[in-house]
């Protein structure tokens, strides 16, 4: 019933001309990849243009991997919901950990992001996730019900209608290391829950719970064979077309 979603974050990696290269390659891999799945890749700002001219006519989303809640103003170094829809975005990461832990970002400004994005008609990709410390210290679910409920603070069942939430534990993230099915499918249960009782059965029912941390073409199956896990958010494995391509293609899908 809900639709497999698919997303490359190519965080703080190539150029213009490289990530042209890599767009093309995808699109190219995509022609005949089944009609039921999603697929999402968001490059760096600086290649944004470029890459939706090439993604133009194709089933393949474009994405930011952060916005401010702003549509203007005096925000050096920032970018808005407004200059991305510009731009050609549909869709936006919010709250990635490394956001989160090297920027100082917060659960408050996640909330103000997630309700600026999806009123700009974006959809947020919302990223949570336990440490390694909280996760030996038992605090897992309790850190991912706070940051959910946060990010979720400002939207009503119809706007929360509208996301994307990405489980990505954060000892999972660039380890190699990936979370086996197992504990992502607990958390990830555990997510859609908490948005049944804050939004109702009828937003949490069709959301899409996508899981991120060291995906790979060889434990993508695993991973999506769980009932709660509705996609991958990928990092390094997006940043060749080869392997993206496979996870897309994962067996099974
Ligand atoms: P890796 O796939 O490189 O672990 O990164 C995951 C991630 O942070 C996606 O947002």
């Amino acid at each position: 019933m809900r639709r497999y979603l698919m997303a490359g974050n190519w965080k703080m990696h190539k150029t213009i001309a490289e990530a042209v290269e890599l767009a093309t390659a995808v699109r190219a891999g995509l022609e005949t990849s089944p009609p039921h799945l999603d697929v999402v890749v968001c490059p760096p700002f600086t290649a944004l243009q470029a890459v939706a001219q090439v993604l133009k006519g194709s089933r393949i989303a474009l994405g930011a991997q952060d916005t401010h809640w702003e549509n203007q103003g005096a925000y050096t170094g920032e970018v808005s919901p407004v200059m991305l829809r510009d731009v050609g975005c549909t869709f936006v990461i919010l709250g990635h950990s490394e956001r989160r832990q090297l920027f100082g970002e917060t659960d408050d400004d996640v909330g103000d992001k997630a309700r600026a994005a999806v009123a700009h008609g974006l959809t947020p990709l919302i990223c949570v996730g336990e440490t390694l410390l909280e996760r030996e210290s038992g605090r897992t679910l309790g850190v991912v019900e706070r940051q959910v409920e946060q990010a979720l603070r400002h939207l009503g069942a119809t706007e929360a209608s509208r996301i994307v939430i990405s489980y990505e534990p954060v000892w999972a993230i660039g380890t190699g290391h990936a979370a086996t099915p197992e504990q992502a499918q607990v958390v990830q249960a555990f997510i859609r829950k908490l948005v049944a009782t804050s939004h109702g059965d009828s937003v949490a029912a069709p959301l899409r719970v996508l899981y991120g941390g060291s995906v790979k073409p060889d434990n993508i199956g695993a991973l999506m064979a769980q009932s709660d896990i509705d996609g991958a958010l990928v990092g390094g494995a997006c940043l060749q077309a080869r392997s993206f391509l496979d996870i897309i293609h994962f067996p099974g899908a």
